[in-house]
């Protein structure tokens, strides 16, 4: 990287397990002159976690930016937040500085860089290091196919309504549905309805080493899980030999 590489990079760091930071993400976190991420109230980040053994080894003088967002404020509060932080980032950049935004998972995929994106690359150089996501960590911690052949795909929020959540489990052979956690007892229903059930596997804390899976999700109909949880759902008969 060049003194003169003035860029907002958005670093992937992957889902939890530090091995699977690729190698560029280790590079560019190393050498920015300020490692950024964002923080919640009690100021931890998930992703400056991950990316803790890499940060040993990053250039001296390296400065960090927390960034405290509470995701329990409202929209509106949240887009303050960002603005402030954007303005703060800009100000650094202008000064020279190149800065990496520590993402967990990818940068571009529910990531919190894309609202620092938005606001930053009319005026400054972004560029993304993209990350493991949740859905492949998902995927290859539970040794299931994400999809084969002619099967179709849909990724989803258990922020979305009911009525969305019936239609995309009615209509894709595999479903993703993030967020889970926290809505366990009304997905469980949902999935029930749709005769899906006994196609769906539970994750949480993919590849951290506080990873928990479970294959069987009518042993926790009634509770809750972290927010760090998704729901993979995949055809229990699957044509992996068609002719
Ligand atoms: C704001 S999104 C961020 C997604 C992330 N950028 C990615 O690439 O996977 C947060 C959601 O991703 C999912 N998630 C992220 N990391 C996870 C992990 N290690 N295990 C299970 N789910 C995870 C959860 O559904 C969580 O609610």
């Amino acid at each position: 990287m060049s003194t003169r590489d003035i860029t907002f990079y958005g670093v992937g760091v992957g889902p939890g397990d530090p091995e699977l930071i690729t190698l560029k993400a280790a590079r560019i976190i190393k050498n920015a002159d300020i490692v950024a991420y964002i923080t919640n109230v009690k100021g931890e980040s998930v992703a400056k976690n991950i990316a803790s053994d890499v940060l040993l080894e990053a250039k001296s003088a390296q400065l960090t930016l927390p960034i405290e967002i509470s995701m329990s404020i409202g929209r509106t509060d949240i887009n303050k937040a960002y603005d402030t932080a954007s303005r703060e980032i800009l100000a650094l950049m202008r000064e020279g500085k190149t800065i990496a935004f520590l993402c967990e998972g990818d940068p571009l995929f529910f990531g919190s860089f894309i609202y620092l994106m938005d606001r930053i690359s009319a005026q400054q150089n972004c560029k993304i290091i993209p990350g493991i996501t949740s859905v492949n960590a998902a995927s290859a911690q539970l040794s299931t196919p994400l999809t084969i052949l002619s099967e179709d795909m849909a990724i989803i929020s258990s922020r979305s309504t009911d009525q969305k959540i019936a239609d995309t489990l009615a209509t894709y052979d595999t479903v993703a549905i993030l967020k889970a956690g926290p809505h366990m007892p009304r997905l469980i229903t949902l999935l029930k309805a749709a005769g899906r059930k006994e196609d769906t596997q539970y994750i949480e804390y993919a590849t951290h080493t506080s990873e928990k899976i479970v294959k069987d999700v009518s042993l926790i109909s009634d509770n809750k899980g972290p927010y760090f949880s998704l729901l993979l759902i995949t055809r229990k008969e699957r044509e992996y030999r068609c002719d």
